[in-house]
């Protein structure tokens, strides 16, 4: 492949484009999924006024290729890139260290940075932006959350105008791929997650997406973004996908619903509600037909009601989009001179994950006389009103599933209750207990 990069702006290193324009200089820091795709972005797309100067990756010699121009310098060492005229600095290696304080760097030298880094962001996104308006410089991070879906900038640009008080997501392609693979095929949850491993959908150690840490961290930055929430990431309730069975979507099925990893933040008041978790979604709900590994987020506003933003969550291409947007974004601001809006004050407010809905119970027994009247027994005492029990023909006595709804009331009740029917001996199981939203 031949490089136009080159066409458009070695002539003019460090100069003006054709069209009179500054070029922006660009440098990419690691050379993996996402950073040969951008490479491959900026080198292909010509009449940008983007200019890839610098490639740096550890080994960088193992990662040289032909198909960029000749005059990009690949490098292992970041002072190469921090005492250049590069404009953007652009972080796609990921990790906490060295990258935050190479970001730190880049930007105390008066660098704009796009990073697509959720964890690094989730944690120090406030404290890096600050810097960077100290800097009179920007950092934008719209891969970090949904990849090539523009979420970020939706919410921050695109619904600026409303006051949004909930976001409601699917933010992690791995779970949705499993979950997707379990109703479709009605295979258990390890044979899924085996299949997901072997098409490149999931990670050798798959934890931070099964138990929800990814997704969090997703949720934590738009929970900054869009309802202006400063929020942990740990103070954020994670719950794992993996107890989730075959019988689970056929349950859910004659429920109207199917059941999906959420991710749901909402503001009432001085309390943010927020949690990762499967739950029960209903058939009619567009989270519903979010199908493998693409994602979906809806945001809710007072004024503008419900705004949907749905694409492909990950994958080289998708992800190197929405970071070749950010350094577009930027490089039209310093030919503009305007840089950030005025944002709304942030809020600190308490985060709980004690939501009030409907809830799923789904047991596993050994099967004896006097089962359901245990149950409803212990729920009755909490306080709790079932609302349907259903039993799926034809199951072993030995290892019978069966459903038990439960009316609208606060999920710390239903815990409660929990707490004491994990300990009956005819479980063959703890109880799967999902919200139906
Ligand atoms: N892939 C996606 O679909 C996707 C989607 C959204 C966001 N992201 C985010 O984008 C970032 C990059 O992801 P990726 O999938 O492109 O990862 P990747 O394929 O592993 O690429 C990372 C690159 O950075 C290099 N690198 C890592 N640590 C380094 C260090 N300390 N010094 C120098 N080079 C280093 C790696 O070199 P080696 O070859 O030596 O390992 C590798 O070439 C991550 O923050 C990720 O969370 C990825």
């Amino acid at each position: 492949m031949t490089g136009r990069l080159n066409s458009t702006s070695d002539s003019s290193a460090g100069g003006a484009h054709k069209d009179g324009a500054k070029n922006c200089n660009v440098a990419l820091i690691g050379f993996g999924t996402v950073g040969s795709s951008v490479a491959k972005i900026l080198c292909e797309r010509a009449n940008t006024h983007l200019r890839l100067t610098h490639v740096l990756n550890r080994n960088v010699a193992r990662k040289k290729v032909d198909w960029l121009p000749s005059s990009v310098q690949w490098t292992e060492n970041i002072d190469d890139v921090l005492s250049s005229d590069v404009d953007v600095v652009v972080e796609v290696m990921g990790g906490l260290q060295p990258t935050e304080d190479w970001i730190r760097r880049a930007l105390a030298a008066g660098k704009s940075v796009v990073t697509a880094n959720k964890q690094l962001i989730a944690r120090c996104g406030p404290e890096l932006t600050g810097l960077a308006r100290r800097m009179n410089q920007q950092i934008q991070f719209g891969a970090s959350v949904a990849g090539g879906v523009p979420v970020i900038s939706g919410l921050h640009e695109g619904l600026a105008g409303d006051e949004l008080f909930k976001i409601q997501g699917i933010l992690n392609g791995t779970c949705n791929y499993i979950l997707s693979q379990i109703e479709a095929n009605g295979v258990p949850f390890a044979t899924a997650l085996r299949e997901a491993q072997k098409l490149g959908f999931a990670e050798a150690d798959p934890t931070e997406d099964i138990d929800g840490l990814d997704a969090r961290a997703k949720l934590a930055i738009l929970a900054r973004v869009g309802l202006h929430c400063n929020v942990r990431p740990e103070s954020i309730v994670a719950r794992s996908i993996s107890a989730i069975d075959s019988v689970d979507f056929e349950y859910a099925n004659q429920l109207g619903c199917t059941i999906r990893q959420i991710s749901w933040a909402e503001l009432r008041g001085d309390e943010l509600f927020a949690a990762v978790q499967p739950a029960l979604v209903e058939l009619s709900s567009p989270l519903s037909r979010v199908e493998g590994s693409r994602n979906l987020v809806m945001a809710t506003g007072t004024y503008g009601g419900e705004t949907v933003f749905g694409g492909h969550g990950a994958g080289g291409h998708p992800t190197a989009v929405a970071v070749v947007s950010d350094i577009l974004a930027i490089a039209r601001s310093r030919q503009t001179g305007t840089s950030y809006a005025g944002q709304p004050p942030e809020k600190n407010p308490t985060v709980t994950s004690d939501y009030t809905a409907k809830h799923y119970l789904r047991f596993l027994v050994k099967d004896r006389p006097g089962i359901i009247a245990s149950l409803s027994t212990i729920l009755a005492h909490c306080g709790i009103n079932i609302d349907a029990v259903v039993q799926k023909p034809g199951c072993p006595k030995s290892h019978l599933p069966f459903l038990i709804t439960l009316e609208e009331c606060k999920a710390s009740l239903v815990e409660q209750a929990l707490q004491q029917i994990d300990k009956l001996d005819f479980l063959v199981h703890p109880c799967l207990h999902l919200p139906i939203i």
